[in-house]
């Protein structure tokens, strides 16, 4: 089977094309930062309008790449259907549903985050159903229980800023561009965990969720508190910088390990028996994060998986193989579906 896989829900637009034998024949992602970093964040009509210049582009060099000369040479056309920024959502499923009409090939809609959570099973066939999923994304920050496709059980979530947004906006708060969690992770690195005792919000609460805007406001008033009034420019001088990176990474991971712990006593006594973590979404590209769930596992006779870090973030080949995944089930739709900005996993 090869199955085309089309993401244009956020700022990324990405194409792959995938086989259900877990090859890679294309894979095409182009990123629209250049255009979303002079505001600091995404702006939805922008990265609309990019999808729509990009897209036909992207699929045909996937096609080329993949050596499919028609598009009724494939079996599937896999297409983020949400949740996401509409605008963008509507570019990627209208251009799939335009393909499905011409060539008769069945289109397959795609939660954005079931891609996430199943681009593991792309890379490493030996994860099976069930597993517990730690999917913490730019828009998302959840702990699921995920017994198969399309069926998920929610063990926690968080009750404000996605992990992903909190590292973005720490990275903004510093100066540091966007998107913010691979320039926090770097800087993070160089730095002192130690200078600064951020707040572990929920840490010892017994349930499984997640808040992280009080972390994102003590950041704040620290970064107001260094910064010297009367300097000229506005940023702190560079080992400052280091030191809360770390300091907030470190206090990050404690919060999500702390919350992981929760998770793993949820799921003692489960049938069938689990005992693996899956961490997916752009903050799972994090090596700390990694590291910290790793220590976990080993603790608690889990195994830790990951894709690799450049599947962690949006791309086309998760939402084609979500698409394999669910094409194996028949699940098939017509033409009828429509975008949603909102789309959750559970409920
Ligand atoms: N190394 C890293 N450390 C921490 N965060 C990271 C790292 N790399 C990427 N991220 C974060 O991951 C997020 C992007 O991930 P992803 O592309 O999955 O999000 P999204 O698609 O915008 O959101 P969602 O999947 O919830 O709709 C950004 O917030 C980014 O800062
Ligand atoms: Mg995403």
């Amino acid at each position: 089977m090869k199955i085309l896989g089309i993401e244009t829900s956020c700022d990324e637009t990405a194409v792959a094309i995938v086989t259900d034998d877990r090859k890679i024949l294309s894979h095409e992602v182009l990123s629209q930062t250049e255009e979303h970093m002079p505001y600091g964040g995404v702006v939805p009509e922008i990265a609309s309008r990019a999808h729509m210049n990009a897209l036909d582009r992207l699929i045909t060099k996937a096609m080329k790449d993949a050596g499919i000369k028609n598009p009724n040479e494939l079996d599937g056309i896999a297409v983020t259907s949400g949740p996401g920024l509409i605008g963008g959502v509507i570019v990627g499923v209208m251009m799939a549903k335009g393909i499905s009409a011409v060539s008769g090939v069945p289109i397959i809609p795609v939660n954005h985050l079931e891609g996430h959570a199943l681009t593991i099973r792309l890379t490493d066939e030996s994860v099976t159903f069930p597993f517990l999923l730690l999917l913490v994304s730019g828009g998302h920050c959840q702990i699921l229980k995920v017994m198969g496709v399309g069926k998920y059980e929610r063990l926690g979530i968080s009750m404000d800023d996605a992990l992903g947004e909190a590292f973005d906006k720490v990275g903004k708060m510093l100066g540091l561009g966007y998107p913010g969690g691979p320039l926090v992770e770097q800087r993070a690195a160089m730095g002192d965990p130690t200078s600064f005792n951020f707040p572990r919000s929920m840490v010892g609460k017994p349930h499984c969720d997640f808040s992280f805007s009080g972390l994102k406001t003590a950041v704040k008033r620290q970064i107001d508190s260094l910064r010297d009034e009367d300097s000229l420019t506005p940023l702190l001088p560079s080992s400052l910088i280091n030191n809360i990176c770390a300091s907030f990474q470190a206090c990050v991971g404690d919060i999500v390990v702390d919350r992981m712990k929760n998770s793993i006593k949820q799921c003692q006594n489960s049938a069938p028996e689990i005992n693996t973590i899956v961490v997916a979404g752009g903050v799972a590209a994090n090596k700390y994060i990694r590291g910290r769930l790793e220590a976990l596992c080993l603790e608690n006779n889990f195994i830790l998986k990951a894709p690799p870090i450049k599947l962690c973030t949006d791309n086309g080949a998760m939402i084609a193989w979500a698409g394999v995944e669910k094409l194996k089930l028949g699940e098939v739709s017509d033409l009828s579906f429509t975008p949603k900005a909102r789309w959750p996993l559970v409920g």
